[in-house]
């Protein structure tokens, strides 16, 4: 006999696993042709630039403690290491990283799925360019698990597409995976629902035009209340 509800359980993990490889696919592909643009790009500067001048100060005990979600070759988070002799973890669904080691602190990579990490607790969580990806109705549980990772008051980056027609808007790749052109209220009301303050904004002129728009990414710092 059926149970409804465990059913309905089996099939959410199924579709979240299957969404999951169609991610993995993607990337793999991108980054297997070469066609990875993102990394290494002076927008990607503008993004550690402004992660180095919103870190918080290492503790007195030891390093900061970094999580680079999504970091595929993990050029930024080395950079991130040596910029802030911090220990980074750099954590992607794909092994891809190829970036040398840090001529200052640590760099080490895992793959994991996000929602699937664990582990110690963390003064500074970066997202650049990961959350946009994701499946809107996975969002909430993406913030709350990397609240749960962050130590209180610790710091979280986060930098995506924002909309240039001031609305939400999915835009999808023909193999599946999603790319979500998102406004700053959306993201702060994500955000700040989960306990987060919002403590700055950056934003990031991709000089890349798309259906008659100016493209923008836009990355902001929310703190562990
Ligand atoms: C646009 S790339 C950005 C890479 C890197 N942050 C950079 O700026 O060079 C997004 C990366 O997120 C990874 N990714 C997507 N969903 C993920 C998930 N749920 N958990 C871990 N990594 C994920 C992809 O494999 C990809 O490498």
């Amino acid at each position: 006999m059926p149970n409804p509800s465990t059913d309905t359980d089996t099939d959410a993990e199924n579709d979240y696993a299957g969404y999951r490889q169609v991610v993995a696919d993607s990337f793999q592909q991108w980054y297997g042709a070469g066609r990875d643009s993102w990394t290494g790009a002076p927008t990607n500067d503008r993004v550690t630039d402004f992660i180095l001048a919103s870190a918080p100060p290492a503790p007195p005990t030891g390093r900061l403690r970094v999580l680079d979600i999504g970091c595929g070759r993990g050029i930024q988070s080395t950079e991130l290491a040596a910029g802030l002799d911090a220990e980074v973890t750099g954590l992607d669904l794909l092994d891809v990283w190829d970036a040398p080691a840090p001529s200052r602190g640590s760099a080490r990579f895992r793959q994991s799925d996000f929602l699937g990490y664990t582990g110690d607790s963390l003064d500074l969580l970066v997202d650049n360019g990961c959350l946009h990806h994701q499946r809107r109705e996975d969002f909430p549980g993406w913030v709350a698990h990397g609240r749960e990772l962050l130590r209180p008051g610790g710091t979280w980056v986060v930098s995506f597409f924002l909309s240039p027609v001031g609305e939400v808007e999915l835009k999808p790749l023909a193999d599946g995976r999603l790319n979500w052109w998102l406004t700053e209220e959306s993201v702060l009301d994500l955000f700040t629902g989960s306990g987060f303050r919002c403590v700055g904004r950056s934003l990031i002129d991709r000089g890349f035009r798309y259906e008659n728009h100016d493209l923008k990414y836009l990355a902001l710092c929310f703190t562990k209340e």
